[in-house]
């Protein structure tokens, strides 16, 4: 090698022609410091929650208070991009919440795959003892701990025995879109819907249409059919999605 071929020292990335440290322009600087001053935020505020919530889970008074509001969980609870992590508008969360709210009796078990701020806008508009949180990333389980699963999609067999067949109604957002993560997510809704009577809320993008029609069309779950209600989110997504039923009259759903 060269002279000329050898790379540049880490010194002459780091330092300009006269040996100080270069100097980020005020505009970066003033980003870095909003994107820091966020994030110190978002921490204090996730931090609060978890101790407000532990504390009623030791007093036993913790299903006497509703979960925090979509708002508040999008303040706290930042966004991870390595997990396709893009929440949905606090207006949306509501909306939805409120058409599930239309399928469910209090009997009704309800699980939400991959989708906590469906869940979170579920419980706090219309709290649900028997409504379930299943998702890889543990920070969720503070919000409710007795119904928070981890559940990773790529273990879709591993869940608790007790889940099995269980499921009136499962919401699921799976967070990748292809062929192969929706097999693997079907997999485990396979398993843990209630045969025959139990009904699926995909979430998901129109650019995986076709995939999710192919794998539901048979039983147990059956054809999907795209549902009334159009989804937000609370950052501009590039992909249009949207909501399918499992059910007969899906078609409604969400309908004003
Ligand atoms: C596309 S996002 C859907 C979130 C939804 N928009 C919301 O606001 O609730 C997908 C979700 O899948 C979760 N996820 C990522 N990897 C996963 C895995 N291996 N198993 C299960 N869930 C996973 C992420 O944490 C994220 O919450």
């Amino acid at each position: 090698m060269t002279q000329d071929q050898l790379p540049e020292s880490p010194r002459s990335v780091l330092t300009d022609l006269s040996g100080s440290p270069p100097k980020l322009d005020p505009d970066t600087m003033a980003l870095l410091d909003s994107f820091f001053k966020e994030k110190a935020e978002e921490e204090r505020r996730f931090a609060e929650i978890a101790a407000e919530r532990a504390a009623l889970a030791a007093a036993r008074a913790d299903e006497m208070k509703p979960i925090i509001s979509p708002e508040e969980f999008r303040l706290a609870f930042g966004e991870q991009w390595q997990l396709s992590q893009f929440w949905y508008s606090d207006a949306f969360a509501e909306r939805l919440a409120s058409a599930l709210n239309g399928l469910c009796e209090p009997s009704t078990k309800i699980a939400f795959l991959c989708c906590p701020t469906a869940f979170v806008g579920f419980q706090h508009f219309h709290p649900h003892a028997n409504a379930m949180l299943m998702e890889y990333d543990e920070r969720f389980a503070v919000l409710s701990p007795q119904q928070f699963v981890h559940y990773d999609l790529n273990e879709p067999d591993v869940f608790p025995e007790d889940l099995r067949e269980s499921f009136d109604i499962i919401v699921a957002d799976p967070p990748y879109l292809n062929e192969k993560t929706n097999v693997k997510l079907k997999t485990t809704v396979d398993q843990i819907i209630k045969p025959a009577t139990g009904k699926l809320v995909m979430i998901t993008s129109t650019i995986v249409e076709k995939i999710i029609q192919n794998l539901y069309g048979e039983s147990p779950i059956g054809h999907l059919k795209r549902t009334a209600i159009e989804v937000e989110h609370a950052n501009q997504l590039g992909n249009d999605f949207a909501v399918w039923g499992s059910w007969d009259g899906a078609e409604d759903f969400g309908k004003q």
